[in-house]
């Protein structure tokens, strides 16, 4: 019986899902794809192996992504699983492992879930994309963590090879 693989994910403007696309293309069997935004029933039992990803806004997970995790923490922990999260402060180094990126260790307070194998990537700067507040704010962010605040460009920060090296952990569990 081939292995079936479950990704949930928690993602605004589409990079947490480009990542786990991404991921997805290195996979063995059969996955499936589940937005914990949408509210969605899962029955685990019918997967092998479990990846979460969320992206952060304003300095948090959204609600949903921790509700869910904390109210199945049961069942992700009876099977082998990985959580990566999706932020902007992660381009700096050293704000990019687990151990060191703010988010992390408040998704470590949050959660009562512990997962075995965790990732934290840059996600992308998409200016075209915001309204003027979002612009504002993500500016803010930019010119307080030395980064670009300039809005006529769009820039991918997600370093792929970091992508790659955590689907080998993740294909390894
Ligand atoms: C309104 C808004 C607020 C954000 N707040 C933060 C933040 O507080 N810290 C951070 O590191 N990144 C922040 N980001 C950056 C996002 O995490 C980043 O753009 C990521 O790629 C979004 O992933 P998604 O497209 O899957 O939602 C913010 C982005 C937006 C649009």
């Amino acid at each position: 019986m081939s292995l079936k693989t479950l990704i949930l994910y928690s993602s605004v403007d589409g990079q947490t899902v480009k990542i786990i696309d991404y991921i997805t293309r290195s996979l063995e069997g059969e996955v499936v794809h589940y937005n914990i935004d949408l509210d969605p029933f899962v029955d685990f039992t019918q997967f092998d192996k479990v990846l979460i990803g969320g992206s952060i806004r304003y300095g948090n997970f959204r609600p949903n992504l921790i509700e869910f995790i904390n109210a199945n923490k049961k069942s992700l922990n009876l099977l082998p699983n990985a959580f990566f999260l999706v932020c902007l402060t992660a381009r700096q180094h050293e704000k990019s492992a687990p151990s060191n990126n703010a988010y992390m260790l408040k998704f470590d307070k949050l959660s009562q879930w512990h997962p075995q194998l965790k990732g934290v990537f840059a996600g992308a700067l998409l200016y075209s994309r915001y309204n003027w507040w979002q612009t504002l704010i993500i500016q803010f962010i930019m010119r307080v963590t030395g980064g670009s605040t300039d809005k006529s460009q769009d820039i991918e920060l997600t370093n792929w090879a970091r992508v790659d090296a955590f689907t080998s952990k993740f294909l390894a569990l």
